[in-house]
């Protein structure tokens, strides 16, 4: 069986599975209780003078049948007393030595404030500490969170008085609300940080009643921005998490953003990931997903024989290119398994209306639309097959084109080597 332990900048961790800053990390009877299901580790709900929080503060997005698809929230940093997180965190370190607490801080941009923070987590026990300079409401409004995170200098220039106090290690989590994530990376590295994490939330405003024209979550009928995180907003975290490995700093990454299985935990961990960070997946689920997150993570490191989660950490990260480094030469066409068609017709309209005309349809008059993909025309762009209702109808099936590959560099310094790549169906 693999061995799940990890180190991440010099923090041992039964598992790499640890809960992100926010309401699952609020109190010590919740943080212990979530190392009794499995957690590795907790990052406390973020520490600093306590806010009043409005009510009414989370909104989401529904998909279909799926419900919190993607979640938003209003809420501020923790509305507790450091005296009773500092207190509790020492509780917590005595009855779990060998789980990991980081102590997430926030405070007013001042060298003094900080130094005093830092010493008190650490006082208290904390194993290490994550500056948040991300929450993308509230607290920016205030000067902290992301209007820190979003200035490189500010970024480095805290880090940095944080590392003045600091004697554990200091993760520096990074907002996404910004144009390119690895300027705020090479700031926080800048500034002394020992790993960073990312992503924190995403501006984001999920709706608006039609009737009374309030934005959700509705205060008394108002709403500012909030902070969007769950499922939706995988695809942006592992892109950024990609951005910021591929800049190679030096520094783990502990990867956050959308994580709801162990098959998710393994993609952060391929693109540059050493733990990982759970918060809306816990908020939807409860602390339990973790046990199935252990299981499948330790049958996959068995599969594949890898010996432990740091064995994966950056393995897809040489695959993800420039544009211009893919193969031009490289193509696939739509292939219809006939008998699982039920013949709605659906990818002929995308494909007609929406994409690149490749297929043809005809209608039966008993109502089933019979279709054929037009081979010639097909230019790949996966668009019926992801269409498709039905699972593994239509597959993408490479085509023996039979020459070299050819990248658009390659092609943009002689295309007239390759008078066929002109041709949109070649
Ligand atoms: C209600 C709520 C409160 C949050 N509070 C904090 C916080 O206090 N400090 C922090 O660093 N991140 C906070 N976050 C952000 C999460 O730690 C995490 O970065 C984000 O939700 C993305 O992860 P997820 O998709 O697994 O939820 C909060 C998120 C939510 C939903």
């Amino acid at each position: 069986m693999a061995d799940l332990s990890v180190t991440f900048c010099g923090i041992r961790s039964p598992n790499p599975f640890w809960l992100a800053s926010a309401p699952p990390t609020n109190t010590g009877d919740q943080v212990m209780r979530a190392f009794d299901a499995g957690w590795g580790g907790a990052v406390w709900k973020t520490i600093g003078d306590p806010i009043v929080n409005v009510s009414s503060r989370y909104s989401s997005v529904d998909l279909g049948g799926v419900r919190m698809m993607g979640l938003n929230n209003i809420e501020l940093i923790t509305d507790r007393t450091p005296e009773i997180n500092f207190k509790e965190i020492t509780e917590v370190k005595k009855r779990y030595p060998n789980h990991v607490v980081i102590a997430s801080l926030m405070v007013e941009s001042k060298r003094e404030t900080w130094h005093e923070f830092v010493r008190r987590a650490e006082d208290a026990g904390a194993d290490g500490l994550e500056l948040n300079f991300g929450c993308p409401h509230g607290m920016s409004e205030r000067g902290m969170g992301a209007a820190v995170g979003q200035v490189p200098d500010y970024t480095c220039q805290i880090t940095e008085w944080v590392k003045e106090a600091a004697k554990t290690p200091v993760i520096v989590k990074l907002t996404p609300n910004i144009t390119d994530i690895t300027y705020a990376a090479r700031a926080a590295k800048k500034g002394g940080a020992d790993a960073v994490s990312l992503i924190n939330t995403i501006n984001s405003i999920t709706g608006i009643d039609l009737d009374s024209f309030a934005p959700r979550p509705s205060v008394a009928g108002r709403s500012s921005h909030g902070g969007y995180c769950g499922p939706a907003v995988k695809p942006i975290a592992l892109n950024m998490v990609a951005s910021v490995a591929q800049a190679n700093l030096g520094i783990p990454i502990s990867g956050i953003g959308g994580i709801s299985t162990w098959r998710d935990v393994v993609e952060f961990m391929l693109l540059g990931s050493t733990t990982v960070q759970v918060c809306t997946a816990v908020m939807h689920h409860g602390f339990r997903i973790v046990a199935d997150m252990i299981d499948g993570l330790s049958n996959y490191l068995d599969d594949k024989g890898f010996a432990s989660p740091a064995d994966l950490c950056g393995r897809a990260l040489p695959s993800v290119t420039k544009w211009e480094e893919l193969n031009l030469n490289y193509k696939i066409i739509a292939n219809v398994d006939q008998a699982k068609c039920i013949g709605c017709g659906l990818c002929y309209v995308a494909c007609n209306d929406g994409a690149h005309q490749s297929i043809e349809a005809k209608p039966r008059p008993e109502g089933r639309t019979d279709v054929r993909i037009l081979e010639d025309h097909c230019v790949g762009c996966n668009l019926c097959s992801l269409v498709c209702p039905v699972y593994d109808c239509i597959t993408m099936k490479k085509v023996e084109t039979g020459r070299p590959p050819v990248n658009w560099k390659e092609y943009s310094s002689s295309p007239d080597k390759y008078p066929y790549l002109k041709d949109p169906h070649h």
